[in-house]
């Protein structure tokens, strides 16, 4: 017998990264279900049930809602390349590698970009994109409420106000915040969205979850030109998951649909709010943690992304040696810096089942030992007894 090809067995991973985070039991145990065909009245029914669970997460009323086949840049180019045409200008705030991310694929949708830029670690002001909107023609305006490669969260209320008053669309990415912070499509404003499975929502990666409103809806049926992505195509994906009709486009990754079902399931039995408080807390945690070790967040408070904390590296002590004691020796993954912030910055991720006391306990104490058997002056205990006492405080809190 060949032994080459022996039964995978992965190696147990906490995964505090940008993602993927760990999968949530249930979703694990729905995948293993049998596959049924496209066309199976069981898949049906099963996706309308997606559907009405991703209006309550996106919290929104809008009939196109549902998950495009592929990861969160599948959902990216879904968005983009249906609302954009040939010349169109788009003004896109670019305040890190997935801002840029966009721009680029604007451009590739034959549009043109207009980038509002602002240094790493800040949001994107209202002020700019006002003006970017005043010195254009973009009926269009992309945001990215969570940026990951900072640590990021955009503020988009103010934004919205202005993009709707210009008479524009405001698309929005929610890759890392779906799920994991405050998001009111509807209240919003927000025109088109869209995220992944694998973050906040505690499922593999392979699905891109999006939201249209009727106004971006009009649009792309008012389009002069075919959609370039046959794959990613609006018009012809609903025609697939909406109506009565049903006509083949491509087959969907059966499995992955059951198990974003049972993601979205849990996180409707848990409520949104609380599960957007749950990443809250335990994030405020992590930083009580982090902050107890004299290591200097990139963002200031207000703008802090409870999913993803970003930490500047100290002087003197190695990014690789680091992480990889932590993962080989406590089997924990966190994320390094990105473009400009390789080397900077390590990228902590507070996402989805893994937002819990328990974690962030087990990986504040394995990166105390780390860091101090880096010659990283901390006291060790410091961190996790700044946590603990954080923790405690909410409970008093709770049943006082
Ligand atoms: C904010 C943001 N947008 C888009 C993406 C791309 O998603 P994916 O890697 O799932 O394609 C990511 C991935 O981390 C992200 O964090």
């Amino acid at each position: 017998m060949d032994r080459r090809f022996g039964e995978l067995s992965p190696p147990e991973r906490l995964l505090m990264g940008p993602g993927p985070a760990n999968v949530e039991p249930r979703v694990l145990r729905a995948m293993a279900l049998p596959v049924v065909g496209y066309f199976d009245p069981f898949l049906f029914e099963v996706m309308e049930e997606i559907k009405e669970l991703l209006r309550y997460v996106f919290r929104t009323r809008n009939e196109l809602t549902l998950p495009v086949s592929g990861t969160g840049s599948a959902g990216m180019e879904a968005v983009i390349y249906n609302l954009v045409e040939r010349g169109d200008e788009v003004v896109v705030g670019v305040n890190g590698f997935f801002g840029a991310r966009m721009a680029e694929m604007v451009e590739r949708a034959g549009g043109k970009a207009i980038g509002v830029k602002t240094s790493l670690g800040k949001p994107i002001a209202a002020e700019a994109v006002e003006e970017a909107l005043k010195n254009s023609n973009a009926k269009l305006v992309a945001l990215v409420h969570g940026e990951t490669s900072t640590g990021v969260l955009q503020n988009l209320e103010k934004i919205s106000r202005i993009v709707r008053s210009y008479g524009a669309l405001l698309v929005v990415d929610a890759v890392t915040t779906l799920g994991g912070c405050e998001l009111e499509v509807d209240k919003l404003g927000i025109d088109a969205c869209y995220s992944c499975s694998q973050k906040c929502l505690s499922c593999p990666p392979g699905l891109a979850p999006i939201t249209l409103s009727e106004r971006a809806m009009e649009k792309i049926r008012e389009r002069k030109s075919k959609v370039q992505s046959w794959y990613l195509d609006i018009g012809l994906i609903e025609k697939y998951w909406m109506g009565a009709e049903r006509s083949y486009h491509h087959t969907p990754p059966v499995s992955m649909l059951y198990g974003l079902r049972e993601g979205l399931r849990v996180v409707y039995e848990q409520g949104i709010e609380r599960r957007w408080e749950q990443h809250r807390i335990n994030s405020e945690a992590l930083v009580a943690g982090l902050e107890a070790m004299n290591l200097e967040l990139l963002v200031e408070k207000e703008h802090r992304l409870p999913p993803l904390i970003a930490v500047k590296i100290p002087d003197g002590i190695q990014d690789q040696a680091v992480r990889k004691q932590l993962i080989n020796e406590y089997g924990i993954e966190i994320g390094g810096g990105l473009g400009e912030l390789k080397g900077r910055i390590w990228r902590i991720g507070v996402m989805g089942v893994n937002a819990r006391e328990k974690n962030i306990i087990y990986l504040l104490s394995s990166l105390e030992k780390v860091l101090a058997a880096e010659g990283y002056g901390v006291k060790l205990g410091k961190a996790c007894e700044a946590a603990s006492i954080f923790y405690n405080g909410l409970v008093h809190r709770q049943t006082t």
